[in-house]
């Protein structure tokens, strides 16, 4: 009987480590290539690209975002010389996640599981988020796709 219940639990252990293992690969693969989130991208940016919400994006991005993207957006934050994968560049033409307003928006409200880039949906306001995402896009290339 004993053994029998040895044997199960190592059994459950096994299903519950092949299970971990294969999240794992997938978040690995998530985090190696460039892809796209065709759902995201179908979100519409609701706030104006104007001075005001630039602005506002900024001293958000300041306070939120230089430390791991620098002040320039170009990556090169302090907090983010430790971190694999590296913060991103937002300033270049690549986009691992994709360029939409929608996907830039996904990746700010729920993060990228298993990297420093964390959900912001605790720290700011969807407008808020939209300001920063306004912000980006001013110093990044212009194309949305
Ligand atoms: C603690 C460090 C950290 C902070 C703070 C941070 N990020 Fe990130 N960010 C990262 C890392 C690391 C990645 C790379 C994730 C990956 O490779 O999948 C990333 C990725 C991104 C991406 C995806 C880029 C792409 O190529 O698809 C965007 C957009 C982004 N961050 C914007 C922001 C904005 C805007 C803020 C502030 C509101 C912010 N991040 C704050 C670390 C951070």
């Amino acid at each position: 009987m004993i053994r029998i219940t040895l044997l199960a639990s190592a059994l459950i252990f096994a299903v519950l480590v092949a299970g971990t293992s294969l999240a794992a690969t997938q978040a690995a693969q998530h985090e190696m290539s460039a892809h796209r989130h065709p759902e995201a991208e179908k979100i519409t940016n609701p706030v104006a690209a104007d001075a005001t919400s630039i602005a506002t994006g900024q001293t958000i991005f300041a306070k939120q975002c230089s430390s791991c993207h620098g002040d320039k957006g170009t990556g090169d934050g302090m907090m983010g010389e430790d971190l694999d994968p590296k913060p991103a560049n937002l300033t270049d033409a690549e986009w691992k996640h994709g360029s939409s307003d929608g996907e830039i928006f996904t990746v700010l409200r729920d993060g990228v599981k298993g990297t420093g880039m964390k959900s912001f949906s605790k720290k700011l306001t969807v407008h808020q988020i939209w300001d920063v995402i306004n912000y980006v896009r001013s110093i990044g290339p212009s194309k949305s796709h």
